[in-house]
């Protein structure tokens, strides 16, 4: 798909952090976004900013969560808008905890949120895409679905489903005009992890602007990129694929990187600071990656 002008674009998550930024760039396409999450406060102000960048958009409140009622969300985007196609799972979760401390709970939730409710998604709308034969799926993942990462293995969990699932369908959606990308961000500055917790982001682990994430994005459409490592630099970029391709080789190779990087120690930090707060009795924010 080389131009987004006049597409209509399911975003989810677009009420804050990563999805505004992403919303801001489809604007500036000139398509047409559905956004879609929780709060209507936070969907009306990107929609709002859609607007001001001579953008058109139209918020749909819905909990994703709800993974058995998205056949509603599509019937009723269908209703406003008619086909979507460009669907963006964008939406995610993140709980750090040592695991045994997880409930059923936070795992049912990060997994259907990160990983049920992207694949039922595609599931509802891929029909209407394969009948134009023409579409575009962009599922964003993370750095910690291609390399696990510890006190946060639900969460990477679902993210290395959410990529394999994506490389299986690419090779399923050969030929049919329907094209997928995967994209993996590490830690991103402005929003998420190191703006929400304010603990410092080991600099040799890697932070992408929200703008650039977003970029990287439209450049997935546009080229049909299938999987985009966000790394500000190339040659990190590269750097970063030769280590993920040496782990599969040996991770524990790269389970010393990592501790080197002092990326386990970050993510403890994350869970004690979490457990203060609940221990403090002020409301947890369930650690939305950020
Ligand atoms: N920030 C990072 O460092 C980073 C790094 C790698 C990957 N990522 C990925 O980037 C994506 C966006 O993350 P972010 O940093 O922008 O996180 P964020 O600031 O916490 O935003 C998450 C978005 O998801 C929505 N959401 C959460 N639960 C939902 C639900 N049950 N139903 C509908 N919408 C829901 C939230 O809206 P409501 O609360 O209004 O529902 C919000 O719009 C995620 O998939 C994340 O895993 C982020």
């Amino acid at each position: 798909m080389t131009t987004l002008a006049g597409k209509t674009v399911l975003l989810t998550g677009a009420s804050r952090g990563l999805g505004v930024y992403i919303a801001r760039a489809l604007a500036i396409e000139k398509a047409t976004v559905v956004c879609v999450s929780r709060s209507k406060a936070g969907l009306d102000i990107t929609c709002d900013e859609i607007t001001a960048l001579g953008g058109k958009s139209i918020s749909i409140p819905f909990d994703i969560k709800n993974v058995r009622k998205l056949s509603t969300l599509k019937k009723l985007i269908h209703q406003l808008v008619g086909p979507v196609d460009i669907l963006i799972n964008n939406a995610g979760i993140e709980v750090c905890q040592f695991f045994p401390d997880y409930s059923l709970d936070e795992i049912q939730s990060v997994l259907e949120i990160n990983l049920l409710s992207p694949i039922e998604l595609s599931r509802l709308f891929l029909p209407s895409m394969l009948e134009q034969r023409s579409g575009h799926i962009v599922n964003i993942a993370s750095l910690g679905g291609k390399k696990g990462v510890a006190y946060s293995s639900i969460y990477s969990a679902s993210k290395a489903g959410l990529i394999m699932w994506s490389d299986a369908m690419r090779q399923e959606l050969v030929g049919t005009g329907v094209e997928i990308s995967v994209i993996c961000p590490g830690y991103i500055s402005q929003v998420g992890l190191a703006a929400k917790n304010g603990l410092t982001v080991p600099h040799l682990a890697g932070i992408s602007t929200p703008t650039y994430v977003a970029n990287a994005v439209i450049r997935a459409i546009k080229q049909n990129k299938a999987e985009i490592i966000v790394n500000k630099e190339l040659i990190t970029e590269f750097f970063t694929r030769l280590l993920f391709a040496i782990g599969q080789l040996y991770s524990p190779f790269i389970d010393v990187i990592y501790r080197w990087i002092d990326i386990p120690r970050l993510n403890r930090m994350r869970v004690e600071k979490q457990q203060r707060m609940d221990d403090s009795t002020i409301k947890p924010v369930v650690g939305k990656r950020g």
